[in-house]
């Protein structure tokens, strides 16, 4: 229902997607995962005809975006990170200007349905202006879906809202499954896992891992990180060294030591230890990292960093 193909974005001369290839099909949630400035929100501008890409295809539903935009349109739902607001609008006036700008048939009783969804009916008549950062990420969300569109797209649908209402968004955006291609965009693992069948993970602008939530688990949890503060050289040598080590896949200076990233699954610190010592340097101090996936997870997109 989505494809992606070769998909590149440039902004003057600074690329923030990088021919990137990917699809989502009807009865998926794939979870665009990636930490701030990776190029989420830029691929979903282009996703969603709102901005053309420098190079590459995207086709919704058959339709190329460039081309046949309308079409695209009527398919998409979007929700952008931030919710435009007419500030002077009401809450049904709002949803109301949605849906007549896609074309919507029935307009009353699509509009009465989706304020009942995100529970909004019995705020119809607030204006916009006046909600709270939560009541306008479901009002996002009921704009986005108006117009029952069998693609959604949603940016960081969870940001700056408090911990029950995160819960509410994300049994919303499950419940969607059914019969629509859902992607959906955050910076948190955990709830790309709670909530999606598949994550890509998008770093610089390039699809760095891809897979369900378990086989990602699983691939990220067989890295250990082991911390070490080294004497007898700079910086720079150290860490230059260390960086040469079979199993090692990331070495982040620390202020007081070394961050090592080990891809092995036995526990490497005798090796360290040996390779270390023999290229003449001096090992202070040496201890494995209980690290959390969020952790490993930011270590394996900083991996790939040019
Ligand atoms: N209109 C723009 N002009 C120039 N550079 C831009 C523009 N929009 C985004 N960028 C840059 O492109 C890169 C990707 O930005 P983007 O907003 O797509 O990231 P993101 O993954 O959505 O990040 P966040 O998690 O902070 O929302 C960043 O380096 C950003 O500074
Ligand atoms: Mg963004």
């Amino acid at each position: 229902m989505i494809e992606v193909e070769n998909l590149v974005k440039r902004y003057g001369n600074m690329t923030a997607v990088k021919g990137i290839n990917f699809r989502v099909e009807p009865g998926e949630i794939v979870g665009l995962l990636g930490p701030n400035g990776a190029g989420k929100t830029t691929t979903m501008r282009m996703l969603t005809g709102f901005m053309p890409p420098t190079e590459g295809t995207i086709q919704i539903c058959g339709f190329d975006v460039v081309e046949d935009s309308m079409s695209v349109r009527q398919r998409v739902g979007y929700m952008p990170e931030r919710v435009p607001v007419y500030p002077d609008m009401t809450v049904e006036g709002y949803v109301t200007f949605w849906a007549k700008l896609r074309g919507v048939r029935d307009v009353r009783a699509r509009v009465h349905a989706v304020l009942e969804q995100f529970q909004l009916l019995d705020r119809r008549k607030q204006l916009v202006r006046f909600l709270s950062k939560g009541l306008r990420q479901r009002l996002g969300l009921a704009q986005a879906l108006v117009h029952q569109p069998p693609v959604i797209i949603l940016d960081e649908p969870t940001i700056g809202i408090d911990p029950r209402q995160v819960i509410e968004v994300r049994d919303a955006v499950r419940s969607l499954r059914e019969g629509h291609a859902v992607l959906f965009s955050s910076h948190i693992l955990s709830e790309v896992e709670q909530v999606c069948d598949r994550v890509i993970i998008i770093n610089h602008g390039q699809i760095v891992g891809e897979g369900t939530p378990e086989t990602l688990s699983r691939q990220l949890a067989g890295r250990q990180q082991v911390f070490v503060v080294v004497e007898g050289g700079s910086d720079a040598r150290i860490s230059a060294f260390l960086r040469k080590i079979p199993d090692v896949v990331h070495v982040r200076a620390m202020d007081d030591g070394f961050l090592i990233t080990t891809k092995s699954d036995v526990d490497l610190r005798p090796t360290l230890s040996r390779l270390i010592t023999q290229e003449g340097f001096t090992i202070v101090e040496m201890r494995a990292v209980d690290a959390s996936l969020e952790d490993v997870f930011l270590t394996l997109t900083e991996t790939k960093q040019p």
